[in-house]
């Protein structure tokens, strides 16, 4: 099958008003009627001025908001499941098996060492402990984060560090569809350059990819397609 045309996003005419209930039910609307599609081994990168909304489709796309209107249709294994309209335990299947989120900022999880926050998700599906923290241990030697490190909670890790800790868990599951929220925002060169390694890696063995970057280099490394919320708008 030729992966260029093999969807696994799609998103249909959504649009997305914020309602500031505790603030006199102010309007804040941030796209109306835009179309998404992203093929499996592609990288899609959203793109434009900060408060278009980048970040709010990403968790539209990943069912932490309520949309007026259309659809988000993701392939969760031989079914579609519309994100706007899932169940929590559709949600969290799909969350589970079929879509990974490396959101901008790592939520610390107090006194659960990094280790085990980044096996997390491969225990979650069933793997064995000592094999999933085998494969945590791997990715944080090579995003860097010193071994000392690992059985630490990451709460009082470095802002890159903890960055490196939620790109790990992240990609510790070969997730189909991974979101990214400008995961590379405060790595050094090297570390930037790893992930964009990782990145390339994950769309060669088929990932559908969402990403957040604002570096040209890391999108020019990667490859990918710009989608800009504003001309979608004009364009629906
Ligand atoms: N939870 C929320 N409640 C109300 N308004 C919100 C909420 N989240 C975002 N907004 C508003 O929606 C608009 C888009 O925000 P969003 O965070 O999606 O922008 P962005 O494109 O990711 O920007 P940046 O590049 O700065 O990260 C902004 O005007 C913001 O104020
Ligand atoms: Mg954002």
């Amino acid at each position: 099958m030729n992966a260029a045309t093999f969807p696994m996003i799609k998103a249909e005419g959504i649009t997305k008003t914020f309602v500031l209930h505790n603030q006199g039910g102010q309007r804040i609307p941030v796209f109306s009627g835009i179309n998404l599609t992203v093929n499996a081994g592609e990288c899609v990168v959203l793109n434009g001025p900060s408060g278009t909304g980048k970040s709010t489709l990403m968790r539209a796309l990943y069912g932490n908001y309520l949309v007026g209107g259309g659809a988000i249709l993701v392939r969760h294994g031989d079914d579609w499941i519309d994100m706007s309209r899932a169940l929590p335990q559709e949600i969290l299947s799909v969350r589970k098996h079929t879509m990974g989120y490396v959101s901008q900022f790592l939520r610390a999880i107090p006194r659960v060492p990094a280790l085990d926050i980044v096996a997390e998700p491969l225990v979650a599906l069933g793997e064995d402990e000592i094999k999933a923290r085998t494969r945590a241990g791997e990715l944080l030697s090579r995003l860097r984060v010193p071994e000392n490190l690992w059985s630490l909670a990451p709460a009082t890790f470095s802002g890159g560090e903890q960055q490196r800790v939620n790109i790990a868990r992240g990609f510790v599951v070969d997730f189909p569809i991974l979101l990214l929220d400008e995961p590379t925002a405060s790595l050094d060169a090297k570390n930037r350059e790893t992930v964009t390694d990782m990145i390339r890696e994950a769309t060669a063995r088929g990932a559908a990819i969402v990403g957040i970057f604002h570096d040209e280099d890391v999108r020019d490394r990667i490859g990918a397609r710009l989608y800009d919320i504003k001309l979608q708008e004009q364009a629906a």
